[in-house]
């Protein structure tokens, strides 16, 4: 593993080795035990979007680990200026360890990763989320001691998080059922990435089918960053689609709820619901410190 660019590139294994070592540093916190295991190790943040989690657990993260995070907004770089990423890439190549990047679109992080020489992290694009995915599933393989076999339903829009989700799910032995309305399905490449599941991959118009068994229910914003514009219409056309009361009781009776957050109660999911299992949920917001530190050894360890 050289990046991590998007979950369709790694392997089940991959995925596994990373949620272990999550496991491991977890506990290595949890009780005391030092890993300064990347002292001396920079790490460049570039965002070229809002962040509470994301820039906080990799800042956090990379100072436990023993390196030296570098927030980069881009308001300040050159990049914000049109310096093209090639060269920006090339630049950060001769200074750093590693990069993580929060962007629009996909190709800019892939960009990033063929003309530099260092590894780089999505830490979200418009395409995908794969740090929150390994952080909600190993949020799971903790509640529930396993994936494989189990069942996921996302509620919602076909973005970011519903594409990694897709990915994420399949690659470890999880059902995944996504409803969401019209016009708003999850990527070509991810849907045919599905196709060769069978049914263990389902898209329906109906939150109520998709809830039925499922283990977890998942779901987020309805306009994620750069569609505030389209807010009002989303919020006409997800109607229908709020993780509520009546859908978890057509859910397992002990089903989960993860949200990546930010969240917008009364929207995507009520108050009550997101109260309810707001311990979940938060498990899920500290696993992103785990999991993160987990990939930046795994990338950046000599
Ligand atoms: N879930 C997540 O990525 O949160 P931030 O946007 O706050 O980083
Ligand atoms: N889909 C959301 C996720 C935020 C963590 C967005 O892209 O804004």
């Amino acid at each position: 593993m050289k990046h991590l660019l998007k979950l369709l590139d790694l392997s089940p294994e991959e995925i596994k080795n990373l949620l272990d070592l999550a496991d491991q540093l977890k506990y290595e916190l949890k009780h005391g035990i030092a890993h300064p295991v990347l002292a001396g190790k920079t790490l460049g943040m570039v965002f070229q979007k809002s962040s509470t989690r994301t820039r906080v657990s990799f800042e956090v993260g990379m100072q436990q680990l023993g390196g030296y995070p570098l927030f980069l907004s881009s308001r300040d770089l050159q990049i914000g200026r049109g310096e093209p990423v090639q060269d920006t890439a090339r630049v950060f190549s001769r200074y750093l360890d590693g990069i993580m990047i929060r962007t629009f679109e996909q190709k800019e992080v892939e960009d990033f990763a063929t003309y530099g020489t260092i590894p780089v992290i999505n830490g979200l694009t418009d395409f995908a989320h794969p740090c929150q995915i390994l952080a909600d599933l190993m949020t799971i393989r903790e509640h529930k001691n396993k994936l494989d076999g189990l069942k996921v339903a996302f509620i919602g829009d076909g973005n970011n998080m519903m594409n990694s989700w897709i990915v994420g799910a399949l690659k470890t032995g999880m059902k995944i059922s996504v409803a969401c309305p019209e016009g708003y399905e999850p990527a070509a490449e991810v849907l045919e990435f599905a196709s060769e599941y069978g049914d263990k991959f389902e898209l329906t118009r109906s939150p109520l089918q998709a809830v039925a068994n499922a283990d977890v229910i998942a779901t987020d914003v309805w306009a994620s960053m750069g569609q505030e514009g389209e807010q009002e219409k989303r919020k006409a056309d997800f109607k229908g689609y709020c993780v509520d009361d009546e859908l978890l009781s057509a859910a397992l009776p002990d089903c989960m709820v993860l949200h990546c957050l930010p969240a917008h109660r009364g929207e995507e999911i009520t108050a009550e619901a997101f109260e309810a299992h707001a311990n979940e949920i938060f498990d899920e917001a500290e696993n992103r410190l785990h999991i993160q530190k987990a990939v930046m050894v795994t990338l950046l360890k000599d």
